[in-house]
C-alpha cells in the first residue's frame, strides 16, 4: 500500500478545529483510494510559545524534515506581540524547508457568495505561483542614524536568476497542464533592473515550453483585472511581494478567508512542503465550531496532489465544493453546521464518492505536474 509520512502542525485558535476536519476527510480519502499516512503531531505556535519559550527548533526542523508534507492549521494569540510568530514560526519553516513556491488557487466554486458582483465560476479559475524566498522579504535591510529624525532606512529587493527561474519554470510547467497561458505579474516600468531579470528568465524558461502563451501585466494594472475580468488569467507568476498583496485579493474573489487554500512548495525532493488555509487563528471565534474548514479541506487536496495522489485530491476538492455549494454562509453561527460536522459531511462525500462537482481540478494536474 502507498503509504505518506505526514507531519500535523494545528497551531492555535480556530487552527486545530479546521486541522480536525481536514484529517477526517483524510480518512475518508485514505480508505476510498487505498493508501496510508503515518501522522505526526507537532506542537508549535503561541500556546506551546507562552507555555515554553520554544519557536521553532532546531531540532523541530530535523524531525519535520523526515516528512513527506506538512499539514498546517494556524497560529497566533493576543497574547503574543505580532511578528514573533510569524518570522520565528512561519518565515522560519519556510525558509528551513526551502520552501521555493507559494501556490495559491483562485477557482470560485458554483454557490458559493463572491462580493464581485456578475462573477460567475466559470470565469474565475487561476493558479497564482508567488516566488516564496526573495524579493523584499529576504534583505535584512538596514538603517543609519536610527533614533533621529535623520533616519535613512534601505530596504532592498533580491532577486537571483535561481530562484526567479525555479518559480517560472514550475509556473510554465504547470500552465501547460492546464489552458496553456502563464502572465507574469511584476512592475517593470519601475523597478527595471528585477523586471529585466524576470522578463529575461520568462523568454528564456518559455523557449522550452513552446505551447504556453505568454503575457505581461503590470502589478497595479492587474489589481483591476483581477476582480473585473479574471478569466484572462490561467497561471500568473509573481515576485514575492507583488504576490502577497494579490492573492489576497484572489481570496475575495472566491468567497474569502474561510475558503482560501495556499501550499509551500519545496522543489528539490529533499524536505517537504507545507499546506495550509490562508486564515489565521481567528480568536474571536475559536472554540465556537464557526470556522469554516472548506480552506484547510482545500489545502488537503493541494497536498494530496503535490504527494501524486491525484484521484484523493480531486475527490477532496469536489466533495469539498459539494458542501460549500450547500452552505447558507461562509462563517459564524450561520454556517448551519459545525466546523466538525461540515468536515463530517465533505468526509462522507468523499466516502460515497459520485459525480465530480468540479471539472479540471488543479489538485490532480499538480499530481501530474510533480510526477513529470
Ligand atoms: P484571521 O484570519 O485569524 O481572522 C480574520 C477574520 O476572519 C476574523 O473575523 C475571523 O473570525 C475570520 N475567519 C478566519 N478564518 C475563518 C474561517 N476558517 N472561517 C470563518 N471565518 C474565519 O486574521 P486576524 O484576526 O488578523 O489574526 C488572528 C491571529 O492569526 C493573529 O495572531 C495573526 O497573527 C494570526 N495569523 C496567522 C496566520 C497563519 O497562521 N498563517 C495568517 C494570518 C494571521
Ligand atoms: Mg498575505
Amino acid at each position: 500500500m502507498r503509504s505518506h509520512t505526514l507531519a500535523v502542525l494545528p497551531g492555535d485558535g480556530v487552527g486545530p478545529e479546521v486541522t480536525e476536519a481536514a484529517l477526517t476527510v483524510l480518512d475518508a480519502a485514505q480508505e476510498r483510494f487505498g493508501f496510508s499516512t503515518a501522522r505526526t503531531e507537532v506542537p508549535l505556535g503561541a500556546e506551546h510559545y507562552l507555555r515554553t519559550g520554544e519557536l521553532l527548533t532546531e531540532q523541530m526542523v530535523a524531525e519535520l524534515r523526515t516528512h513527506d508534507a506538512i499539514l498546517f492549521g494556524a497560529i497566533g494569540s493576543p497574547d503574543v506581540t505580532p511578528g514573533v510568530l510569524e518570522r520565528g514560526i512561519i518565515l522560519a519553516l519556510r525558509g528551513a524547508m526551502r520552501q521555493a513556491i507559494n501556490l495559491r488557487p483562485v477557482r470560485l466554486y458554483p454557490g458559493v457568495p463572491t462580493p464581485i458582483a456578475g462573477l460567475t465560476p466559470e470565469r474565475c479559475d487561476l493558479v497564482i505561483v508567488r516566488e516564496n524566498t526573495e524579493g523584499a522579504y529576504v534583505a535584512q535591510g538596514s538603517t543609519v542614524h536610527r533614533g533621529t529624525t535623520s533616519r535613512v532606512a534601505v530596504q532592498e529587493s533580491i532577486n537571483t536568476w535561481f530562484a526567479v527561474e525555479r518559480a517560472v519554470d514550475f509556473a510554465y510547467r504547470l500552465a501547460a497542464q492546464r489552458r496553456g497561458r502563464l502572465t507574469l505579474c511584476h512592475k517593470t516600468n519601475v523597478l527595471v533592473e528585477a523586471g529585466a531579470l524576470w522578463v529575461d528568465v520568462m523568454k528564456a524558461v518559455g523557449e522550452r515550453y513552446p505551447d504556453v502563451e505568454t503575457d505581461y501585466v503590470h502589478v497595479d494594472a492587474m489589481c483591476m483585472h483581477l476582480p473585473v475580468s479574471p478569466e484572462r488569467f490561467d497561471v500568473v507568476v509573481t515576485d514575492n511581494l507583488f504576490g502577497d498583496i494579490v492573492t489576497d485579493l484572489g481570496a475575495v474573489l472566491q468567497g474569502g478567508l474561510g475558503v482560501a487554500a495556499s501550499g509551500n512548495l519545496h522543489l528539490d525532493g529533499q524536505a517537504p512542503s507545507m499546506f495550509e488555509p490562508i486564515h489565521g487563528s481567528a480568536p474571536d471565534i475559536a472554540g465556537r465550531g464557526w470556522a469554516n474548514p472548506a480552506g484547510a479541506c482545500l489545502s488537503l487536496a493541494l497536498m494530496l496532489g503535490h504527494l501524486g495522489e491525484g484521484e484523493a485530491a480531486a475527490a477532496v476538492e469536489s466533495a469539498t465544493a459539494g458542501v460549500l455549494a450547500g452552505m447558507p454562509a461562509l462563517a459564524g453561527e450561520g454556517m448551519g453546521a459545525s466546523t466538525r460536522e461540515l468536515g463530517e459531511r465533505i468526509a462522507g462525500s468523499v466516502r460515497e464518492g459520485g459525480a465530480p462537482v468540479v471539472e479540471n481540478s488543479l489538485m490532480s494536474q499538480l499530481a501530474r505536474v510533480m510526477s513529470a
